[in-house]
């Protein structure tokens, strides 16, 4: 049998969301001179995607609330010489979303809708109050972050917002149900906010994981039991990295991802798709 060798062709580099070209092939990989923000940025995935996109050659805004994690955070990255700005607000705060995006003066190319809050119960147990601190922190906030982002991230021409979903939005998991009903919703809210603002050169994406170990994660997955039932469940049989989830963020905000919107990509250890 012969094997038949194609040809390597370079595929055109795309600089933007019009499909616009360029002539490197690097530059589908480069966040060279873009800006971004990201929530949740203090720890875990958030800190890990601030990193992800600064390696790229992004400037980051980091948010969250508390200062010093934050500004230590900060400080780490900056040593490292990457271009960061500490940002202390409570993204359930409507006059410190609208700061935040006041004193970020210009275009903005990438917003991260990362940050997050859980209480795991029963459906019955959860107060009203616990239930709506739920909804805002982890659907709310996002959306009206990318709404008042929507005029800087239309400047930019080309820009990316991700939200930081998880699987709990696409099959029950013992997260309780306010938890995934925020992230159910968010795959909605990725999905129609990529169709609407497409044409303003915005694309919509969401990454939905599965366990990754941050602080978080760690308050279930300390117990041995729980975490045993977890590898059971997941085919790659071990717990995902935070650097995993960033990366998959970081691909969906490059040129090279530039024809990809609406999309919520399962950075799962295969637990999705795992029948049996
Ligand atoms: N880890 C997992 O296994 C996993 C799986 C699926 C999905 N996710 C999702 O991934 C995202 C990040 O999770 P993680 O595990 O990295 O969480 P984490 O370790 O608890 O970090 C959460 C980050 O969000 C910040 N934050 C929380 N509430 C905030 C608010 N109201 N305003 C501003 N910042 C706020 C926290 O800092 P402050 O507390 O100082 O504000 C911190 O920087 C979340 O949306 C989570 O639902 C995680």
């Amino acid at each position: 049998m012969t094997l038949m060798v194609p040809r390597r062709v370079e595929p055109p580099a795309s600089r933007d969301n019009n499909g616009d070209m360029s002539d490197s092939l690097d530059d589908l990989w480069s966040l060279a001179g873009r800006r971004a923000l990201v929530t949740g940025a203090s720890r875990g995935i958030g800190l890990a995607i601030t990193r992800a996109l600064c390696e790229r050659g992004a400037e980051v805004r980091m948010v969250a609330r508390g200062r010093e994690r934050l500004a230590a955070a900060a400080a780490e990255l900056a040593s490292a010489g990457f271009e960061v700005q500490p940002w202390a607000a409570d993204i359930t705060d409507p006059d410190s979303r609208s700061a935040m995006l006041e004193a970020f003066d210009g275009p903005l190319d990438i917003l991260v809708n990362n940050a997050g809050h859980n209480i795991r119960k029963p459906a019955l147990d959860y107060s009203e109050s616990e239930l709506r601190g739920i909804l805002e922190t982890n659907l709310v906030a996002g959306f009206e972050l990318a709404r008042a982002a929507h005029p800087a991230l239309k400047a930019s021409g080309s820009a990316s917002l991700v939200n930081v979903s998880s699987v709990a939005g696409l099959t029950h998991l013992r997260t309780g149900a306010p938890y995934a009903m925020s992230k159910a919703a968010m795959n909605q809210m990725t999905r129609n906010l990529a169709a609407e603002w497409a044409a303003d050169g915005i694309r919509v994406n969401a990454v939905a994981p599965w366990y990754i170990d941050t602080p978080l994660a760690r308050q279930v997955l300390d117990d041995a039991d729980f975490l045993a039932e977890v590898l059971a469940r997941t085919p790659l049989r071990r717990i995902g990295r935070p650097e995993e989830a960033a990366a998959a963020v970081t691909f969906l905000c490059l040129p090279g991802a530039g024809y990809i919107t609406g999309q919520t990509l399962a950075v799962d250890g295969g637990f999705s798709t795992f029948g049996f």
